[in-house]
C-alpha cells in the first residue's frame, strides 16, 4: 500500500490512469489507502457548512448549467435580508460551524452593496462563524471589500483545468484565464480558497482528469468541492443523443468521481474536501460514500424550501422538498450510522491553510 501511495504522490501516470478506472479489488485498495490518509489528519470527524442559495440570478450562459441566463424557464429569485437572517438563525441553532452564501454570477454596484450587507450582518451577529462566499468571478476590488467586510473563505470552481475543454463548455465571453486570475486574487487577499471541477463532462478524457489533479497539486488550494457532471434537460449539452449517452455512462461517472476524490485525498492529505450533493443523484448514499472514502466536509442546504425548486443546476437534485431541519437530521443520522463523527460547532479551518499561514 505504501508503494501505491508513493506512486500516486509522485504522479506516476500509469498508476493514476489505472486508479481512475479502478473497480473491484483495485478500487477497494485505493479507497482503503485514501481513507487511511484522511483518518491520519481528520480522524472520523466531518465538518458542516450550512449552504444558503440566496439567489439564482446569473449573467452567464455555461452550457451545462440549469441556471444559465439562456434558460428562460427558470423563475428567478433573490432572498431578502430578513429571509437570509431567518436562515442564519437556523444555522446558529443547528450549530453549524460555517455558512456558505451561494448564488449565480451577478456584477454591479447594487449587487455588491447587497452582498456586503449580507456579510456584514452575519459577521456582526455571529462573529465566531466562518463565512464562505461563492458568487463567481468578480473584480479584485470587490473581493477585497468582501474580505474586509468579514468573508473568510471563497469557493470558485475552475470547472476543468483544460483550457481547451473549458472553451467547449462556455460561451466565448467567458475565459479560463480570467477565472484563474480570480483564484489568484482570492489567494493573495488571504481567503481560504476552494476550487473544483466536474467529473464526467462530455469530451473530458482521463488525461484531462490527471491534468486536474496536477493543477490542484501545483496551485495549493485549501479546499476542494468537486462532483460529477449531471445532465440538465434545458441546456445545450442535453441534446437527445447526449441524454442517452449520459444515462449509459452514469455508473462510470459515479465511480470515476469517487476514484478521483480518493486520488485527490492522497495527493492533498490536509486539504478540506467536500462531498458534493450531486453524488446523491447516482446513489442515495453517494455523499456518505464520498465521506467514508475521502471527503471530510458536508454542506447541508439551508435554503428555504420554497426556493429550492428554483435552484436547480442539474436534474434530479436531491432534497428539493425538504426543510433545512430535515436535511440536518437525515444527514447526521447517515453520518453516524456510517461510523463517522459529527463535527457540529466547529469552524473546521483547512489544516493546509493554517500550515501555510504559519509560514
Ligand atoms: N452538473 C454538475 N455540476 C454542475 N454545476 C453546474 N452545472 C452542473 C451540472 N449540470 C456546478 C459547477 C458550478 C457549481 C456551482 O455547480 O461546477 O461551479
Ligand atoms: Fe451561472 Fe454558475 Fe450556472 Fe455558470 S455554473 S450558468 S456561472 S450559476
Amino acid at each position: 500500500m505504501d508503494e501505491l501511495k508513493k506512486k500516486i504522490q509522485n504522479f506516476d501516470q500509469k498508476t493514476l490512469l489505472k486508479c481512475l478506472k479502478a473497480r473491484g479489488w483495485e478500487q477497494t485498495e485505493l479507497f482503503r489507502l485514501s481513507r487511511q490518509v484522511k483518518e491520519k489528519v481528520f480522524g472520523q470527524r466531518i465538518w458542516y457548512r450550512g449552504i444558503i442559495e440566496f439567489s439564482n440570478l446569473c449573467r452567464n450562459n455555461c452550457f451545462y448549467c440549469g441556471l444559465r441566463i439562456g434558460n428562460k424557464k427558470v423563475y428567478r429569485y433573490k432572498m431578502s435580508l430578513p429571509e437570509i437572517a431567518a436562515a442564519m438563525d437556523f444555522i446558529r441553532r443547528a450549530n453549524y460551524g460555517s455558512v456558505v452564501f451561494q448564488s449565480g454570477e451577478i456584477r454591479g454596484q447594487r449587487w455588491e452593496k447587497y452582498l456586503l450587507a449580507i456579510v456584514r450582518l452575519t459577521k456582526k451577529k455571529y462573529p465566531g462563524l466562518a463565512i464562505t462566499v461563492s458568487c463567481g468571478e468578480q473584480d479584485r476590488g470587490f473581493y477585497k471589500r468582501l474580505r474586509q467586510a468579514g468573508a473568510d473563505r471563497y469557493l470558485l470552481r475552475i470547472e476543468t483545468s483544460s483550457q481547451k475543454l473549458y472553451e467547449k463548455l462556455h460561451p466565448k465571453l467567458m475565459s479560463w484565464s480570467r477565472r484563474y486570475q480570480c483564484l489568484k486574487w482570492l489567494k493573495e487577499l488571504g481567503y481560504q480558497v476552494g476550487t473544483g471541477v466536474m467529473v464526467g463532462l462530455p469530451g473530458q478524457t482521463p488525461a484531462d482528469l490527471i491534468g486536474d489533479l496536477r493543477f490542484f497539486k501545483d496551485s495549493q488550494f485549501h479546499m476542494f468541492g468537486l462532483g460529477p457532471y449531471v445532465i440538465h434537460k434545458d441546456t445545450p449539452l442535453a441534446a437527445v443523443n447526449a441524454r442517452k449517452q449520459w444515462r449509459e455512462d452514469k455508473a462510470k461517472i459515479y465511480h470515476l468521481t469517487l476514484n478521483f476524490l480518493a486520488l485527490l485525498r492522497i495527493i492533498r492529505p490536509t486539504a478540506n474536501i467536500a462531498a458534493a450533493t450531486a453524488l446523491d443523484v447516482f446513489n442515495p448514499s453517494g455523499r456518505i460514500m464520498a465521506l467514508q472514502v475521502a471527503a471530510n466536509v458536508i454542506m447541508p442546504s439551508v435554503t428555504p424550501r420554497k426556493y429550492r425548486e428554483h435552484y436547480v443546476l442539474y436534474q434530479n437534485k436531491p432534497c428539493l422538498d425538504e426543510e433545512a431541519k430535515q436535511c440536518l437530521g437525515c444527514l447526521t443520522a447517515k453520518i453516524k450510522s456510517a461510523g463517522l463523527e459529527s463535527g457540529l460547532g466547529e469552524a473546521g479551518t483547512s489544516p493546509l491553510y493554517l500550515k501555510m499561514a504559519r509560514k
